[in-house]
């Protein structure tokens, strides 16, 4: 792990501060389940929650896909951020300072550029929105969100505002006063916030403001915000029917299209709250529900749905309804869905509007109540697409007809859970009115698709541990073993190199103390879990129960379990070795090979004979 120039106390500060429960629900939601809490994963799709954060050992592990660390790591993965930067802002939230020493140059300034990105968006937006309360000029845009409908509230809560008419309202305005009488913001920085666009730049000075114009001239300008509620881009509409209808910032920094939901900031609560989300497709459709008091809607971007879009809304529910226009376009767009969405272990439904209608103009005419009832009966996305492709022009010949079936079908090999998948088929065949045994049979005769990406993650999940070295290794993360028994413990008696790895770090541990202390678990769990080899296994067992009454007795019949099971190994090789060095004529190899191998079935004999091996059994037979 990278940790960049952060000193170590000053990350072990911050790690013992923060409470790992707390920081994970800031991002999904966990119940109590004994001694631990339980949610569903946010890495991996699943049903039932096996994500599982301990605030004892302050880490969290997902026994579905193995998954896991401490809060760090946990941060660093849902946030897609560095070491560095998870570590200053949770250090920022608890209060602990953290000095500034990214570890390159560049990677400094980039994290500088995107920190005065963020502040010069908000000072744009707030110039925006005060051109739209207070300026004359901006009277048209005014009437314009009282003939929308959008209440004073409104405005204020989405922060709407509006760019005036000329070149360069914004440009002059940033460029000459900055807050609180500091100079006024570069121009480099407005253009990489793409809120100025350079003209034809021969002969002029690089950073000359005079060779740029304003992106946003008179539009309705909406801010686009992230999950922190930083400002990251703009969306700007037009006033009448001038193109393009809205104008976009375009990718920057701090802009990504395709993993942005305009209004989920807003629309967090409400989702958890209702456990479910509303894609809708415009900026002012999500503002007039959430105006009417439905919260749990987010907008895209004008973009079709992405696999980003789509792990984003994860974290905040499972359950999802999208609002695709009725048409062949929105059909196509539903199917394009489906393949998006199929085996993303989320329920999905497609709610239609009637023709003419899109959410803004169907909620102001019809009210909530008519919306609600819309979306709770809004068929499955299975369902949709299916009666889709069947009402659609695609209709008319039976080849068509044929097609769109195998269409379907491909999409639903994605399936990973069989149940579903027959479930699924069962439905399609129904809506079809085909035999499901001639749709199974064609389903059948597609060609295999590579497995979806979904899958990865479940069929990486760990190999299960030999039962005596599971056994052994639990003790040993339980604070189990007497130091007399863990002095019985080599590594090189294991046979899986997960356990042995942790061997390894147990009796680095111990040595460390002069060799003879008993083994510090939390800091035996706290180093070996961010192990790559065995972290997973460490916090799987370390968070599971112990099952053993007896640790004394489960020690020892694991221990002579191990011993016995190596001791069969090693008797089959030196067998199989004894017999080849007899074939090839080299005699004093075979003796000395004889001699071992009856010494080992002795010892095989001893072990079996002795019952389980007393405490004070030293060493393997190696020794
Ligand atoms: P629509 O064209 O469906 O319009 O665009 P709308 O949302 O109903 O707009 P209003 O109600 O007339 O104001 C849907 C979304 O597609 C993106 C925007 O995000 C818009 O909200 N879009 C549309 C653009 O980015 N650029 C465009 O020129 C048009
Ligand atoms: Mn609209």
């Amino acid at each position: 792990m990278d940790r960049g120039l952060i000193p170590e106390d000053v990350i072990n500060r911050i790690r013992d501060r923060a409470d790992i429960v707390e920081v994970i629900q800031a991002h999904l939601s966990l119940s109590k389940a004994g001694q631990h809490y339980k949610g569903l994963c946010p890495f991996h799709s699943e049903k039932t929650p096996s994500f599982t954060v301990s605030p004892s050992r302050q880490m969290f592990h997902c026994f579905g896909c193995g998954e896991g660390g401490n809060v760090f790591t946990f941060l660093m993965k849902i946030e897609g951020a560095s070491f560095p930067t998870v570590v200053r802002a949770l250090g920022e939230k608890l209060g602990i300072r953290v000095e500034e020493a990214p570890a390159s140059p560049a990677a400094k300034q980039r994290a500088e550029q995107a920190e005065r990105l963020v502040a010069l968006n908000r000072a744009a937006a707030d110039f925006f929105h005060r051109t739209l309360l207070d300026d004359p000029a901006a009277e048209p845009a005014r009437a314009y969100l009282r003939d929308r409908g959008i209440t004073a509230e409104t405005i204020e809560r989405f922060g709407i505002g509006y760019a005036p008419q000329s070149w360069d309202g914004l440009l002059k305005t940033l460029s000459q006063a900055g807050k609180g009488g500091k100079g006024g913001w570069a121009t480099e920085d407005l253009a990489a916030a793409g809120l100025i666009v350079a003209r034809d730049q021969t002969g002029k000075k690089p950073g000359d403001a005079s060779g740029y114009y304003d992106r946003f001239r008179g539009r309705v300008m909406l801010s686009i915000r992230d999950l922190q509620k930083r400002i990251i881009g703009f969306g700007g509409r037009v006033l009448d029917d001038g193109v393009p209808k809205y104008l976009n910032s375009p990718e920057t920094p701090l802009f990504r299209k395709g993993r942005t939901l305009y209004a989920l900031e807003s629309a967090r609560e409400g989702i958890a709250r209702e456990d479910q989300v509303v894609i809708v497709e415009g900026y002012f459709d999500a503002i007039a529900l959430h105006q009417a008091g439905l919260t749990n809607v987010v907008a895209t971007l004008g973009t079709a749905l992405t696999p980003e879009h789509i792990e984003v809304v994860r974290r905040f529910t499972r359950r999802v309804v999208l609002l695709f226009d009725p048409d062949a376009a929105g059909v196509r767009a539903a199917l394009r869905t489906l393949d998006l969405f199929l085996g993303a272990g989320l329920s999905v439904q497609v709610g239609s509007l009637p023709a003419g209608d899109d959410p803004d103009t169907f909620i102001r005419s019809r009210g909530v109540e008519a919306f609600t009832m819309l979306v709770q009966k809004a068929p499955s996305l299975l369902d949709f697409t299916v009666a889709g492709s069947l009402t659609t022009d695609r209709r008319g010949s039976v080849e068509e007809r044929v097609r769109c079936v195998e269409e379907i079908l491909g999409l639903l090999q994605k399936l990973s859970n069989p149940v579903e998948k027959a479930a699924a088929i069962r439905h399609v065949a129904d809506r079809l009115g085909m035999e499901e045994k001639v749709l199974l049979e064609r389903y059948r005769s597609l060609p295999r698709k590579a497995a979806s990406a979904d899958e990865a993650p479940a069929a990486q999940a760990e190999a299960p541990l030999p039962k005596d070295e599971e056994v052994l290794a639990r003790l040993l993360l339980h604070e189990k073993l007497a130091p007399e028994m863990a002095a019985q413990l080599a590594a090189a008696d294991f046979t899986d190199p997960r356990v042995r790895q942790l061997i390894v770090f147990a009796l680095e541990g111990r040595d460390a103390q002069g060799g003879q202390g008993a083994i510090v678990v939390n800091e035996l769990i706290a180093r070996a879990q961010e192990d790559a080899l065995c972290g997973s296994i460490v916090r799987a067992l370390s968070l599971s129960e112990m099952p053993y009454d007896d640790t004394g007795a489960a020690f020892r019949e694991s221990l002579k379990a191990l011993k016995l099971r190596r001791l069969a190994d090693e008797i089959q090789e030196t067998k199989t070795a004894q017999a080849a060095a007899g074939r090839a004529g080299h005699a004093e190899t075979a003796r000395t090979l004889l001699l071992r191998l009856n010494a080992l079935q002795q010892e095989k004999q001893r072990l079996l004979g002795a019952g389980p091996l007393p405490l004070t059994e030293v060493g393997s037979v190696n020794a």
